[in-house]
């Protein structure tokens, strides 16, 4: 099967999921959190080493007080029930954002996951949280004009120094985006890092979103010629 290290997933349609059984929206981030762990387990099977999940964007500040609260409190619920297991599978936990935005609790949360698993070789369990990667780029962008103001870089900044002040710093390109539940855009996520992905975009929700649907896209996936701008071999 064609190499593929870096799988990032758009988690839609928690929301749409919940309300088509009449449930409240949130139980759809609730059932859409326990499946973070369930495709996890999946990806470190199928070979993945890098699965970037996309939780919480700088835009969804835009939703209501209620939603917004419950989605800060998964990952307390999150790590409380799974932590020791990613523990002992070796995967290790980064999170991807402004954190320092975030309720203290929150932080605290996400800043110990990332903490309590850095030396593990494991899976890299991404999670993206207050993320935006407009801002993301325009950080990276002012993070090395300070540098190159305090005399520690100079103006000979090639696309992989520009790489080192992006929050995936040290993270392979990414090899393949999904999204799930069938919308076919973006939404401002690792805009830099998906230059040459393959995109797949699937009808299940987040929470229908099952190992088998992730292994029918990896078969996409390693159908598809990747040229990186080349031309074809024959
Ligand atoms: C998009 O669906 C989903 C979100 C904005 C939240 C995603 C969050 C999780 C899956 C849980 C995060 C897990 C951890 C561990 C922090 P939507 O609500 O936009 O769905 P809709 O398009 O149907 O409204």
């Amino acid at each position: 099967m064609k190499e593929c290290r870096h799988v990032a997933i758009i988690m839609d349609g928690n929301g749409r999921w919940a309300q088509a059984q009449g449930l409240p929206r949130t139980a759809g981030h609730l059932a859409g959190s326990d499946n973070v762990r369930t495709i996890a387990i999946a990806a470190s099977e199928m070979g993945i080493q890098y699965l970037t999940l996309y939780a919480f964007s700088t835009e969804n500040w835009k939703r209501s007080k209620d939603e917004v609260g419950y989605i800060m409190k998964l990952p307390a619920y999150f790590f409380k029930k799974y932590m020791q297991e990613f523990l002992d599978r070796g995967y290790r936990m980064n999170i991807l954002g402004e954190l320092d935005a975030l309720p203290p609790a929150t932080e605290k949360v996400l800043k110990d996951a990332m903490e309590e698993s850095k030396k593990n070789t494991g899976l890299n369990l991404n999670i993206c949280m207050n993320y935006g990667s407009q801002r993301e780029i325009l950080l990276a962008a002012k993070h090395y004009a300070a540098d190159v103001l305090a005399g520690k870089a100079d103006l000979n900044l090639d696309e992989a120094g520009f790489e080192k002040y992006l929050m995936t710093a040290g993270f392979p390109p990414v090899d393949l985006l999904i999204r799930t539940s069938g919308e076919e855009r973006i939404s401002n996520y690792l805009l830099w890092q998906i230059a040459y992905a393959e995109l797949e975009f699937v009808p299940e929700s987040w929470p229908e979103f099952t190992p088998d649907v992730l292994k029918r896209c990896l078969e996409e996936y390693s159908h598809r010629d990747r040229r990186f701008g080349g031309v074809k071999n024959v």
